[in-house]
């Protein structure tokens, strides 16, 4: 899978795209991710990228003719790609669109800084994906969120390929309570049902909780299971 990602700041990915799971695909070329500096894409000695919005108000706008002149070049070197702009008025991530857009081969992601990007980006996107009703100083850590969320999906990312099938919100869901060694800390026990070696009944006592917890903590997606565990 190819990722193409357009910042203003490409040394913001140089840490997380060097840990982990995501290094690891990266390093077995499972994943190829590419980091464009939109200021490269910028004609005065400035380099500038942001300008004052028409209509007077507050804050600085991102400038559409770097960004559009990065994406088309871009896609002349590594082909077409889904584009996204990461946007606070986009649709909102979740785990199917996570699931969805790893079944494409290329994704190209725009950061956004400042106040926005010029609306007339729209003509050039694919899609407006939004992380979350909050806004964060830029789109780099949204950028972040879809891939590592995505990249889950792609075959041989994750070592073991069930911790992706058995995980919170794959069946509408939230994940049953998990525990591991001492036993007992601190006076708190792990429930005696995981280590009675019955499997059935480890079984049902998860599916169980995984409801109680949901139930409890996002009842909403209750109305939305598909019982695929089942
Ligand atoms: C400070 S925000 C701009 C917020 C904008 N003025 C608004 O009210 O919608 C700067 C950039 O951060 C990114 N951003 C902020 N919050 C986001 C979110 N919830 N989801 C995706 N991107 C976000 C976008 O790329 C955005 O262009």
């Amino acid at each position: 899978m190819k990722i193409d990602i357009l910042t203003i700041f490409p040394d913001y990915f140089s840490s997380p795209l060097n840990q982990s799971l995501v290094a690891k695909a990266i390093d077995k070329g499972i994943i190829d991710i590419k980091i464009w500096n939109i200021r490269d894409f910028t004609r005065d000695k400035h380099k500038t990228v942001d300008d004052v919005p028409y209509g007077g108000g507050s804050g600085m706008i991102m400038k559409i003719e770097p960004l559009v002149e990065c994406l088309e070049e871009i896609e002349h070197h590594r082909g077409r790609g889904f584009k996204i702009l990461l946007t606070p008025a986009g649709k909102v991530f979740n785990y199917e669109m996570a699931k969805e857009l790893s079944n494409y081969d290329h994704v190209i992601l725009i950061c956004g800084r400042y106040e926005g990007v010029d609306a007339r980006i729209e003509h050039f996107i694919d899609r407006e994906i939004s992380i979350g009703d909050y806004i964060t100083m830029g789109g780099e850590v949204a950028a972040l969120v879809v891939i590592e969320s995505s990249i889950r999906f792609v075959k041989g990312v994750v070592g073991k390929e069930e911790s992706v099938i058995f995980e919170s919100f794959c069946d509408g869901l939230l994940e049953y309570p998990q525990y591991t060694r001492p036993y007992d800390f601190r006076g708190y026990k792990v429930p005696d049902i995981l280590t009675s070696g019955d499997h059935k009944k480890i079984l049902d006592w998860r599916k169980e909780q995984a409801i109680l917890k949901t139930k409890r903590v996002r009842p909403e997606l209750l109305g939305k299971r598909k019982f695929l565990k089942d």
